[in-house]
C-alpha cells in the first residue's frame, strides 16, 4: 500500500506576518516548479491563516493552511472561541485536535477531541482533523502506551464510527518526545503506528490502510529519512524544526526522496 506521506509543521505560537510571508516565499524557491511526491501543511497562528493562505494562492505554492484548534460549535456565544467554517473562510483544510498542549495545558479531555472531531466531518465544507495523540513519560515507563492511544482513539471511534476516520489524519506524538530533542527511534515509533493501524483494521481494512499516520516528536532533517522509511508512518508533525524554513525544507527533501 503506498500512502502519499505529509509532512505538517506547527508553528505553536511562534511568527508574524513577515515571518509567514518569508517562509512561503522561500518554500517555493525550493520546492516552486518541482513535481512533488508529498504533501506539506502549515499550522499557523490562527490570526495569520488568513495572510497564509493568501500567500500560498498569490505564489502557487502548493501548501495547505491548517489551524491549530477549533471549537465544537458552529456559532453563538462562545467568547474567543474560532469555529469551523471561520477556519474554512480563511482557506483551511485541516486542523489539529488534542495536541498534548491542547490536553496538558488547556485542559482538553477525550470527549471535548471527539466533540471536535465530530464536528469536522459535519462542517460544510468538511475540514480534515488531524487527531494527536500519545502517551507521556510516565505512561510509556509503566508499559502503558498502547492502552493510552487506545483510549485516546476509541473516545473518537465511538463518537463518529471508523467511517469518520476516513480521509482523516492521526499524528502519534509521544509526549515525551515533543520538544525535548528526544525522539523515538524508528522501531518504536513503528511499532505504536503498527498498533494503531492494528486497531483501525479491526473496524475496517480500507479505512486502516489508507489512513495517513504522523509521527511528531523533535524530528528534523537529519531523522526525518529514516523514521519516514517506517512501513507505517506516513510523514511527520514538526513543531521546533518548522520555525526555519531551511529545516522544514529539509524534512520535505526526506520525504520527496522516499518515494
Ligand atoms: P517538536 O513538536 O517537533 O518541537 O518536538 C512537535 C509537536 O508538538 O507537534
Amino acid at each position: 500500500m503506498q500512502r502519499r506521506l505529509l509532512v505538517a509543521g506547527n508553528w505553536k505560537m511562534h511568527g508574524d506576518k513577515a515571518f509567514t510571508t518569508q517562509f512561503i516565499a522561500d518554500f517555493v524557491q525550493e520546492f516552486g516548479g518541482e513535481q512533488r511526491s508529498f504533501d506539506a501543511l502549515i499550522c499557523t497562528p490562527a490570526p495569520y491563516l488568513s495572510h497564509a493562505s493568501d500567500a500560498v494562492s498569490a505564489q502557487s505554492a502548493g501548501i495547505a493552511i491548517g489551524a491549530q484548534n477549533v471549537s465544537p460549535h458552529e456559532k453563538g456565544a462562545y467568547t474567543g472561541e474560532i469555529s469551523l467554517p471561520m477556519l474554512s473562510d480563511l482557506g483551511c483544510e485541516y486542523v489539529l485536535l488534542g495536541h498534548s498542549e491542547r490536553r496538558e495545558l488547556y485542559g482538553e479531555t477525550d470527549s471535548h477531541v471527539a466533540e471536535k472531531f465530530a464536528a469536522c466531518l459535519s462542517a460544510e465544507p468538511s475540514i480534515v482533523p488531524v487527531l494527536c495523540i500519545g502517551e507521556s513519560l510516565a505512561e510509556r515507563e509503566a508499559g502503558h502506551t498502547e492502552n493510552v492511544v487506545e483510549r485516546q482513539i476509541n473516545a473518537v471511534l465511538t463518537k463518529v464510527g471508523i467511517d469518520g476516520f476516513k480521509g482523516a489524519v492521526i499524528a502519534y506524538e509521544p509526549v515525551w518526545a515533543i520538544g525535548t530533542g528526544k525522539t523515538a527511534s524508528p522501531e518504536q515509533a513503528q511499532q505504536v503506528h503498527a498498533f494503531i493501524r492494528g486497531l483501525l483494521a479491526e473496524h475496517d481494512l480500507s479505512i486502516a490502510e489508507n489512513i495517513q499516520l504522523l509521527y511528531g516528536g523533535s524530528v528534523k532533517p537529519a531523522n526525518a529519512e529514516e523514521l519516514f522509511s517506517q512501513k507505517d508512518i506516513d510523514g511527520g508533525l514538526i513543531g521546533g524544526a518548522s520555525l526555519q524554513v531551511e529545516s522544514f525544507v529539509g524534512i520535505c527533501k526526506a520525504a520527496q526522496k522516499l518515494v
